[in-house]
């Protein structure tokens, strides 16, 4: 897809094909997640990929807006590391937004939709995964093609109007 309509049609997708993705198109998307920039480099990520149905099943009950998952063809999980000091957990939680959006655009330049969850249940996220104990899953990205209709450049998007979020020179 041409770079500014993959931006255009990445959209949250909660419902997918009963289809896997391809091999290809999941090393590239976690590609994409590795290659993020991070501050000072420093990559405080992990990324688990999930495709086993059960365990998607049961990864979809880490939290109640997480049912999506449960029907993705693939689900990352996004593992990092917890950190007492609140500027250090922003500043990961700024990179793992990047790694997010990374991992969405790849996946709607092939055409995969992608739908965000969070993770109430640290504790059911770990028995699943089976990450470290000062290690934490911060959010779920379920993947796989639209059941409801195939990306394309989405015309109207559902966000604030330009003249209240854009200001030019100063607010
Ligand atoms: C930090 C973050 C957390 C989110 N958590 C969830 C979630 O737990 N479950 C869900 O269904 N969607 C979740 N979303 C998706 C948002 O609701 C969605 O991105 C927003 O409504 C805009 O819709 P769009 O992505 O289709 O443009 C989350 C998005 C972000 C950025």
């Amino acid at each position: 897809m041409e770079t500014w309509d993959t931006i255009r049609s990445r959209r949250n997708v909660r419902v997918f094909e009963d289809r896997p993705v391809g091999a290809a198109d999941l090393e590239r998307i976690l590609e994409a997640a590795r290659r993020t920039p991070s501050a000072s480099n420093r990559q405080r990520w992990d990324f688990v990929v999930v495709t086993d149905r059960e365990a998607l099943q049961r990864l979809a009950g880490v939290w109640r807006g997480a049912g999506h998952v449960a029907g993705s063809a693939a689900t990352i999980a996004l593992i990092a590391p917890m950190a007492d000091d609140p500027h250090v957990r922003e500043s990961i939680h700024y990179d793992l937004g990047q790694a997010t959006m990374s991992i969405m655009l790849a996946a709607a330049d092939a055409g995969i939709g992608s739908g965000h969850a969070a993770v109430e249940s640290q504790t059911l996220a770990r028995q699943i995964l089976g990450f470290p104990e000062d290690r934490f899953c911060a959010w779920l990205i379920a993947l796989g093609y639209p059941a409801d209709r195939p990306l394309r450049p989405v015309r109207t998007p559902d966000r604030r109007a330009w003249d209240e979020v854009v200001h030019r020179e100063r607010w």
